[in-house]
């Protein structure tokens, strides 16, 4: 597949067209960012295996009966996906209180949700992608309310498959990020990636709060051996998806 023009370049993935205009090619970056990328760096190899990481749990997601947008990975970093329309929302799920939600409700870190909480933020850099209400995010015309309603349900399915999956790894989900899109027939797609920069990912066997961490945080709080986190979230992943097939 013959790769055409660069279509957009995120902080992570940049985005080609293809001879195909119903396919993109994503090409996942080392580069990390942190704070509305008030904070760079890079996390060596993090490109090849979020690209792993992502795949495979698309590809599992797809045999659950989640429609996401990924076709095929034909190198290691790089993700053929189907042309979608980015909805400019980020659909956060939380199982365990971390994160911007302790900062702005004063709930301690690690206390257990009694169901899930789905929110959204505004992806907006310049604005630093604020929280949004359902009439924000109504009245910006972001998505419509059936679309909403779509994305909640499809985000509280991922929400179980992935408890179960990282489960399977030894690995408790905390929290994550996904982002939907909207393919030429009108059709809502599961999209961009779902790696260790996108979900809080916590060792399950692990009690300390800082050598628990296996994801995005590491780089976020300086807590060091980034690289080595997200190799072994790959290694338990691979794993699990040769145990279940
Ligand atoms: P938060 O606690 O900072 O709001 O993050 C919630 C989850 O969303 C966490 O798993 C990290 C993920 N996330 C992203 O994927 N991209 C972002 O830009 C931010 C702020 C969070
Ligand atoms: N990716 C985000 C940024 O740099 C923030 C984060 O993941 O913490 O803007």
């Amino acid at each position: 597949m013959s790769v055409n023009t660069k279509l957009y370049e995120g902080k992570a993935k940049i985005l080609y067209s293809t001879e195909d205009p119903e396919i993109f090619l994503a090409d996942f970056k080392d580069d990390a960012t942190a704070f509305n990328a008030q904070k760079r760096g890079t996390i060596s190899g993090k490109g090849t295996i979020n690209c792993s990481i992502s795949s495979k749990l698309f590809l599992e997601l797809e045999l659950s009966g989640i429609k996401t947008h990924y076709i095929d990975s034909p190198a290691p970093n790089q993700m053929l996906v189907k042309a979608v329309k980015i909805l400019p929302i980020e659909v956060v799920v939380r199982n365990i209180a971390a994160g911007s939600l302790c900062q702005q409700t004063g709930l301690q870190l690690g206390t257990v949700l009694k169901r899930p909480l789905v929110e959204f933020y505004y992806k907006n850099d310049q604005l630093g992608d604020p929280l949004l209400t359902l009439e924000r995010l109504l009245l910006l015309e972001l998505a419509t309310e059936e679309q909403v309603r779509l994305i909640t349900h499809l985000a509280l399915q991922v929400n179980d498959f992935l408890i179960g999956f990282f489960e399977g790894c030894g690995i408790t989900l905390v929290d994550f990020k996904l982002e939907f899109g909207v393919n030429s027939q009108q059709q809502i797609l599961l999209a961009d990636e779902i790696s260790p920069d996108t979900c809080r990912l916590w060792d399950a066997t692990e009690n300390d709060p800082n050598l628990r961490v296996m994801d995005k945080d590491r780089f976020r709080r300086d807590l060091g051996n980034v690289e080595n986190a997200y190799q072994e979230v790959l290694q338990r992943v691979l794993k699990a998806v040769d145990a279940n097939n």
